[in-house]
């Protein structure tokens, strides 16, 4: 009899997303529970795209446009770049993985940083691509240079996160310049920057200004994170038009829904509500670490974030302590999936909701301790 499935697909395990509040409610039975594992933003949705959204309402009987005219114009215009160089989607995370199945041919491999996120090892082994892993340096900071050397005549595909999740680094500005302009130049290179908006290094260099270096190099980004728009799934993708119009043929009819095109538009232009939620986050960030510096006692050490959460990490197992934040109410993300195995990803949400975080941590830790 012939085989079901592809091997690929036999080693794969589905990606694990942050626990829904309403899923806590009914194992515990608990309620006031708060949610600091997917980092969303704390401050809701861009005013703008809730208000567009409710004049699109009587026409959600409709099929979107298919091309997404207005919102690539939209995009494109913001981003000075042209139409056909732009492809949106049902977050990022799809047109992460349609590169993967666009592009990658029998014999192909993948090449990724340790730690990098979970999408990228799954778009790769999904199409039956094998890839490299290269360890970072210190402080979870990825080896660009160590990349360069590893890439090999098969290597085709990479995926960096720029800022990265879950370790909330940045890549240095420098060495990116020069992983992206000496990279041989069969290698697309594709520069996730989900959370691009709430990086403020000194060398954190806009993956746009990069574009002059070479031509196969994909940027992607989401609506998901600063503008507060995860429910309604949509990203989008910057390139060169031949490489976007490849992702045009393979991607689904209508990949980015009517919601997700109303809104993303009306929030492109909403720049009180993007200043206010990168102002937000820095503020409350900065608390959070201040809290987390008083539980050095209890061994508890993070990574500093350019991001809109921090790992966190504590003399325990992450699963364990993560049981016991849940039992408290409150929801992290557990990053031993990620080979950090006393490491928490915790989303920086509103202040209230890192305060009441830091007590339960400190509570869980004690009870650990005892
Ligand atoms: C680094 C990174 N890239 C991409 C995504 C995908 O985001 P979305 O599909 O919501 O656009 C995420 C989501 O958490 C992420 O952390």
């Amino acid at each position: 009899m012939r085989a079901l499935i592809r091997d690929a697909v036999e080693g794969l395990r589905p990606y694990q997303t942050g626990k829904p509040i309403e899923e806590l409610e009914r194992e515990l039975g608990i309620t006031d529970i708060i949610k600091l594992a997917s980092n969303e933003n704390p401050l809701g949705s861009s005013p703008k795209a809730l208000d567009a959204l409710r004049e699109k309402l009587n026409t959600l009987h409709l099929y979107p446009d298919g091309a997404a005219f207005t919102f690539r114009t939209a995009l494109a215009e913001s981003l000075g770049v042209g139409f056909d160089e732009v492809v949106v989607g049902n977050g990022s995370n799809e047109l992460l993985m349609l590169i993967a199945r666009t592009f990658i041919r029998p014999g192909e491999a993948g090449l990724i940083p340790a730690y990098a996120f979970a999408v990228y090892p799954i778009a790769l082994a999904t199409v039956g691509a094998p890839f490299q892993v290269i360890p970072t340096l210190p402080n979870y900071v990825t080896d660009l240079d160590g990349m360069l050397e590893a890439i090999r005549p098969e290597t085709k595909l990479v995926y960096l996160a720029h800022p990265n999740n879950p370790t909330g680094t940045h890549l240095p500005g420098e060495a990116l310049r020069r992983f992206v302009g000496e990279a041989p130049e069969g290698v697309i290179i594709v520069l996730d920057e989900a959370y691009s908006e709430y990086a403020d290094a000194p060398d954190y260099i806009n993956a746009m200004s990069l574009r002059g270096l070479r031509e196969r190099l994909i940027i992607t980004r989401t609506f998901s994170k600063c503008y507060g728009l995860a429910g309604a799934r949509v990203g989008y993708a910057v390139g060169p038009v031949e490489m976007m119009g490849y992702l045009h043929r393979v991607r689904d009819p209508f990949n980015c829904n009517l919601v997700a095109q109303v809104m993303a538009t009306a929030a492109l232009s909403d720049h009180e509500f993007l200043a206010r939620s990168v102002a937000h986050n820095a503020r409350v960030g900065r608390r959070f670490m201040s809290l987390l510096d008083d539980m050095a006692d209890l061994g508890v050490t993070y990574t500093p974030s350019q991001t809109n959460f921090i790992l966190v990490e504590t003399p325990f197992e992450a699963g364990v302590v993560y049981d016991a934040l849940l039992r408290r109410g409150v929801i992290v993300r557990p990053m031993g999936g990620y080979q950090i195995p006393r490491g928490l990803r915790i989303t920086i949400g509103t202040e209230a909701e890192i305060e009441r975080c830091v007590l339960a941590l400190r509570a869980s830790l004690e009870a650990l301790s005892a």
